[in-house]
């Protein structure tokens, strides 16, 4: 039959210890814990002289503190790891930050084609530049956590992660845009940098339209 350990003598045999000399005097339980509230009394095991008596005293203090902070170590340990559904939440909640800094870079451009925002070639390219540096996480970010099987709040098609070549295509046809609007930016027209930015937006929503809920 398996003797169970109370917690000191578990921890110090993972440590490589042997403090299994109480063993037989703990109060064994199979049901309960078996170190629950009350720790063994030292004086049921010592025996011997003083000398002795105060080793035992504090091997069996420190394997308490041992005890102790093995317990505490895996209780913060726990606490520390998050669920799947955590992970998916805050993969989504990742994803649609990524996707809000694309907006608000692509507000500005849009905005100076519409002439609600004045015209500044500089800032246009400033803009697209962002873009194209953001994009890649997109591929990067919906690779590295599959969100299907979790209830997140999400625009993004189950879709998405069947079709992972064709969805990736898009955000790098979405850099490809940002670079060739950028180096029209940079000329500094402002007629054929406002005509350019219908296209440009259209690598956004060409993935919309696909894997996006409309
Ligand atoms: C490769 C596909 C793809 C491209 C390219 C893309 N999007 Fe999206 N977008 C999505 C998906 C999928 C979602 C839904 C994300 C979610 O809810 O988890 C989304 C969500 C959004 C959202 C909502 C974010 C939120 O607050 O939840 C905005 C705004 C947005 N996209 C703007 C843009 C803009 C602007 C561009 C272009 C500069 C762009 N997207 C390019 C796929 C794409």
């Amino acid at each position: 039959m398996e003797i169970p350990l109370c917690p000191s003598c578990q921890l110090s045999r993972q440590l490589g210890g042997s403090f299994l000399w109480h063993m037989n005097t703990a109060p064994v339980s199979s049901t309960g814990p078996i170190f629950s509230s009350k720790p063994i009394e030292p004086q049921s095991v010592i025996s011997s002289s003083n000398q002795e008596n105060k080793m035992k005293k504090s091997i069996i203090a420190a394997s308490l503190l041992l005890a102790g902070a093995g317990a505490f170590l895996t209780a913060s340990a726990q606490q520390q790891e998050p669920t799947p559904e955590q992970l998916a939440v805050s993969a989504t909640e990742t994803r649609q930050g990524v996707f809000k800094l694309l907006s608000y870079n692509m507000g500005a451009i849009s905005g100076m084609a519409r002439g609600t925002v004045e015209f500044d070639a500089a800032i246009a390219e400033r803009n697209a530049n962002r873009i194209a540096m953001l994009a890649p996480m997109i591929p990067e970010l919906f690779a590295a956590r599959d969100t299907r099987a979790f209830t997140v709040e999400t625009e993004a098609l189950p879709l998405i992660w069947d079709s992972m070549d064709e969805f990736n295509q898009k955000a790098v046809n979405l850099v490809n845009a940002a670079n060739t609007f950028a180096e029209i930016a940079r000329a500094g027209d402002r007629t054929a940098t406002t005509a350019a930015v219908r296209a440009f937006g259209g690598a956004c929503g060409n993935c919309h339209e696909t894997f996006r809920v409309d």
